[in-house]
């Protein structure tokens, strides 16, 4: 195979953001990809980094009494170091405030203004400060007198009151985008966000504003405002020239890792910031005369209930290091197993594009199933069973003619092998583990069938070290084919049976399976991936969620908890029941599945709630529940409700409600009614 080139991104992180789940999902799939390519013999860079710029850093260091570029560099490391600690290897780490940036971000400018796309123009309109995006009102939510966008539920947008800003002439780029996005399939993936941004380009673009002189954390523009004002340059058009200014050299806008690189340009981000890849980025590009990127690959949200993995929700918050951390303790194996077990959740749960909806359910299960009973007890009694058999002196042996069980065998690696290259190719590493976890199924057959612990005891030899030769070769074949997405084990099977580095098997080592190690005995570890019960489950749940989110912000695990179970105990019997509706009387009753957009306390009182809630109707309900002693405002946004929705309006402690939310209990909230399926808001409930 000639060797091929690429290059991967991932977006640059907002700096004082927290790693979450969410972005560590992002850099995790690009990592994969890079190893992916790098055990191909591909000659690949990966970049990955931090955006520093913007108002939203400049609040959060005025808060603090820091000077941004201060508050930037006590945290931009928790970046750095949190992908180290889940076996990110990325080439580069770029930050938005080094120089080496800022000088192509100026070079950048300049070439644009050359072109004839600048031209100065008041800006007044909404504005997030999340997003750091400008919004049209039709695009905003409306929640209790204030616009939001989609994202940020916490933070009202802002209106941006007749700012003197730099335009940028997008409008002139919507021909040539469109033209560029139909004539190459792969500019923009998965399809399903090419045909949205096709439809956007078509609906018309608008210039944009690209500089802002309401704050001065920021690049300034290089370029004198005959009105004398300073501005600095919009963060987008200085974010997103990382991926190109990381490749250059010496501040000169090229250089022979341009060269080599960027016409190879991959760019993973998340659905939420498509149209600034790809809209803006390519549009900047166009205007500089600079090619474009090669791909832009989107993939879904995270999820928790339904809300959106971020910062602004913190009962969405998960962190990725003590997440992996409680799944297996680094000290046992001398590597991180627990980061393989999360990269293989996440990676696996859900297809590139689409959105996944965080469960310890799901987590637990596919832990169990996959991990525990099906990769792990594979490894762990093979190894068992190969020790015993270099202990009687068997040397495993190539067999010269396959029986069918043996070639049966090897059909299935050729094909492991043929499908996850395919899949990894194609962006969806999701089947490309499929495929292997089928391959990892049939050697557990292959085991079983043979009965290796049998032939061990018995007096047929050159069988038992055939069978010994294709159960190692399966083993060291499964090794390479997890390491991308699994490299810590990956790297221990490895040094258990005393292979050197992994390389991407090609389907003529399918055939061969094993030609490329020394046949070491294997030396038995503690066991890979050990079944977590449900005690052990419910201490990860307790150490990662915090109490008072508990009941709420995640499904409870298969059992319930402890605290839980003996509150339920002390329950009085229950009320005798009141005489027989009829079915006019409970047709009475509207009850309708809602959302909760927000929540706060009702001020005064410790029980109330004050909620907005979406009931599919053209405005949100403002809705007073007695539920606060049991359920924190925070843990409630993003739920679904049952709502009786044809209750009389009412005014409760000054505050309109208009409906109640069902739930269990009479003095004490026990629990909040539940839909467990995504059901859209107001569909009638009977
Ligand atoms: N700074 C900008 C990106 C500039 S790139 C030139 C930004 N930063 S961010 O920190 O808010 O988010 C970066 C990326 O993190 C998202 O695009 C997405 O890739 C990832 N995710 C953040 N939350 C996520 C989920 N809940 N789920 C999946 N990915 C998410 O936007």
């Amino acid at each position: 195979m000639t060797q091929q080139r690429s290059y991967l991104t991932t977006p640059i992180y907002y700096v004082n953001d927290v790693p979450h789940l969410g972005h560590a999902y992002t850099t995790i799939v690009a990592d994969t990809l890079a190893r992916f390519h790098r055990m191909r013999g591909d000659e690949t860079w990966f970049l990955t980094g931090t955006d520093e710029h913007g108002q939203k850093v400049e609040e959060a260091a005025i808060k603090q009494g820091l000077t941004a570029q201060q508050l930037c560099d006590r945290v931009a490391p928790r970046f750095a170091d949190a992908w180290k600690t889940l076996g990110i290897e990325n080439d580069d780490f770029i930050r938005t405030t080094e120089e080496r940036h800022k000088h192509i971000v100026g070079k950048l400018w300049h070439r644009i203004s050359q072109a004839g796309d600048l031209y100065l123009e008041t800006y007044q309109g909404w504005y997030c400060v999340g997003c750091e995006a400008f919004y049209k009102e039709s695009d905003l939510d409306k929640v209790a007198e204030a616009f939001h966008c989609k994202v940020h539920k916490a933070r009202p947008v802002e209106w941006l009151d007749k700012e003197r800003s730099w335009f940028f002439r997008l409008s002139k780029y919507a021909e040539r985008l469109i033209e560029h996005v139909e004539k190459n399939p792969q500019f923009i993936r998965p399809e399903q966000y090419r045909s949205e941004i096709l439809a956007f380009l078509r609906g018309g673009l608008k210039d944009l504003s690209v500089s802002r002189t309401s704050f001065a954390w920021g690049i300034p523009v290089p370029e004198a405002d005959p009105e004398g004002r300073s501005h600095v340059i919009y963060v987008w058009l200085d974010a997103l020239t990382n991926y190109y200014s990381a490749l250059c050299d010496h501040g000169e806008l090229g250089g022979p890792r341009v060269e080599k690189f960027w016409s190879e340009a991959v760019h993973l981000i998340g659905k939420d910031i498509l149209r600034f890849h790809a809209v803006y980025w390519p549009a900047f590009l166009m205007s500089a005369n600079l090619p474009l990127p090669k791909s832009i690959v989107a993939h879904g949200w995270w999820t928790i209930r339904g809300e959106k993995i971020s910062k602004s929700m913190p009962a969405t918050r998960i962190g990725p290091i003590e997440l992996a951390t409680a799944l297996g303790e680094p000290s046992s194996y001398g590597f991180p197993i627990g980061v393989d077990a999360m990269r293989y959740y996440l990676l696996r749960e859900v297809p590139l594009g689409n959105d996944g909806d965080f469960t310890f359910e799901s987590l637990f299960g596919r832990y169990t199933s996959d991990l525990a009973n099906d990769l792990g007890n594979l490894v762990n009694r093979s190894i068992t069973l190969l020790g015993q058999g270099f202990a009687a002196s068997h040397l495993p042996t190539r067999p010269a003619q396959l029986t069918t069980q043996n070639s049966e065998l090897v059909t299935s690696a050729i094909l492991a092998i043929k499908d996850a290259t395919h899949h990894l190719e194609q962006l969806a590493p999701n089947r490309a583990l499929e495929a292997i976890w089928r391959f990892v199924g049939e050697v557990n057959r292959y085991v079983n069938d043979t009965a290796l612990w049998k032939q061990l005891k018995g007096d047929d030899h050159a069988t038992t070290r055939q069978t010994m030769y294709m159960l190692l070769s399966s083993l060291h074949l499964i090794s390479r084919l997890i390491a991308p997405v699994m490299p810590h084990t990956s790297k221990i099977v490895r040094d258990i049976l005393g292979a050197g580095p992994a390389t991407w098997p090609t389907e003529v080592d399918g055939d061969l399976m094993m030609q490329a190690f020394d046949l070491t005995p294997p030396t038995a570890t503690t066991p890979l991936f050990p079944r977590l019960d449900a005690k052990q489950q419910d201490a990860i749940v307790e150490r990662l969620v915090p109490a008072e989110l508990r009941a709420t912000a995640l499904p409870p695990t298969t059992e319930p908890a402890p605290a839980a179970a003996k509150k339920a105990k002390k329950l009085k019997e229950p009320e005798p029941l009141p005489g027989p509706a009829t079915i006019q009387d409970f047709k009475k009753l509207e009850l309708r599945s809602g959302r909760v957009l927000a929540a706060q306390p009702v001020t005064g009182t410790t029980k109330l709630l004050h909620l907005t809630v979406d009931l599919g109707e053209a405005q949100p309900r403002s809705i007073v529940a007695g539920i606060a002693e049991k359920y924190p405002a925070a843990a409630m946004i993003g739920r679904q409700v049952i709502v009786v929705a044809n209750l009389a309006p009412t005014e409760i402690r000054g505050v309109r409600s208009e409906g109640m939310i069902l739930a269990a209990g009479d003095d004490a909230i026990l629990g909040l009614s539940a839909l467990d399926g995504d059901v859209p808001p107001g569909t009638r409930v009977r």
